[in-house]
């Protein structure tokens, strides 16, 4: 499987650390040094449909393709105010596409777990272009009387148009519930005459920050070895290795494991703070804008999060530079 397009669209208001620091007991000092967030864009007026409406049409546009040469919509969200329709019939209406189209929630290794749907789909002839989307909006999640999950997060949504490879796209994912409580955001429905008032449950996010931390150093060390095995590839193959940003010191540690340069673990986390499975097409998207990617490059794509789930994935760029 190849990328053969990428877009997109963040929120227009920048939140810095002060800014935070003004209602939080936090500070610069506190968040830089241990996340490698300076600012995040924050969502206020606009919706997360219209960010990721954006994206995809501007997906689109950088493939070539039009909107009739869509097979299939995937869209990677773990939740926003409509639980249903899906965010994707959004994008179908808006974009003129006529496919099949469905959400899937992979928590922050969302994307990865979409190309590898997408990949399948191609391989057993049932789709040729697949758009995919990431959009999320996780600073609805958090308790923002916390210090401790509220500064952490961004929201942002990309999509990538993918089309069909003669070589399957090498891919590792993985899934331990035993670790289910690191990050939990749970949410009432409605109540019926039938159970208790006080058993449904509302709750902002809970994240377990060293437990979270630790693991996904664990196993994005684990995955990208074996995912390198499995393709046969050795690290210097890998134009850029692309993990998802839910912490600057993470990326680090997984770039001393493999001895790689640090120009090869490109970052957006110091503008964009923790955007969950938009991370990495967010970051793929801006990489590309700055012309660093080419025809032919393979871009190893690491995530990992709530469940707990991981997904690595050795891509294409099956286009010139953007
Ligand atoms: O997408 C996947 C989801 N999430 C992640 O990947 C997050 C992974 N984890 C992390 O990035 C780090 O664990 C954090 C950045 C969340 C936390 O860093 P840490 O070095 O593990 O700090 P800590 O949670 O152990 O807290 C250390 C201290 C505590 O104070 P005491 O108990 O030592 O007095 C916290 O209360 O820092 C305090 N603290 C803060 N202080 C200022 C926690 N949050 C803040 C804050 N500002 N925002």
């Amino acid at each position: 499987m190849k990328i053969i397009g990428t877009g997109r669209a963040v929120p227009k208001h920048t939140v810095s650390n002060d800014m935070l620091s003004e209602f939080l007991d936090t500070s610069d000092e506190w968040i830089v040094p241990r996340t490698g967030i300076h600012t995040r864009q924050i969502i206020t007026d606009e919706t997360l449909q219209d960010l990721a409406i954006e994206a995809s049409k501007k997906a689109l546009a950088d493939s070539g393709l039009e909107a009739k040469d869509i097979d299939f919509i995937l869209c990677s969200n773990v939740a926003n105010n409509y639980v249903t329709p899906a965010m994707s019939a959004f994008i179908q209406e808006a974009t003129g596409c006529t496919c099949p189209f469905f959400d899937i929630n992979g928590a922050c290794a969302g994307f990865i777990y979409a190309l590898d749907i997408a990949d399948a789909y191609m391989h057993s002839g049932r789709a040729k272009n697949i758009l995919i989307v990431a959009a999320e909006e996780v600073t609805k999640f958090c308790n923002w009387k916390q210090r401790e999950t509220s500064v952490l997060f961004g929201d942002g949504a990309a999509a990538a148009v993918v089309s069909y490879d003669a070589e399957p796209m090498p891919v590792i994912l993985t899934g331990d519930a035993n670790y289910k409580d690191v990050i939990t955001y749970r949410r009432k429905l409605e109540q019926t005459p039938f159970e208790q008032p006080d058993k449904a449950v509302n709750e902002a996010m809970i994240l377990k920050g060293r437990d979270v931390f630790r693991m996904a150093v664990t196993c994005a060390k684990r995955d990208i070895k074996a995912l390198l095995d499995k393709a046969g590839l050795q690290p210097s193959d890998i134009k850029y290795f692309m993990l998802h940003q839910a912490n600057k010191r993470i990326v680090d540690a997984i770039q001393e494991h493999l001895e790689m340069p640090a120009e090869k673990f490109p970052t957006i986390i110091d503008h964009s703070g923790n955007t969950s499975s938009a991370s990495v097409p967010l970051l793929i998207d801006e990489t590309a804008e700055k012309g660093m990617i080419n025809e032919g490059d393979l871009l190893l794509l690491d995530a990992f999060g709530a469940g707990f789930v991981t997904g690595a994935a050795i891509v294409k760029w099956g286009k010139k530079s953007k």
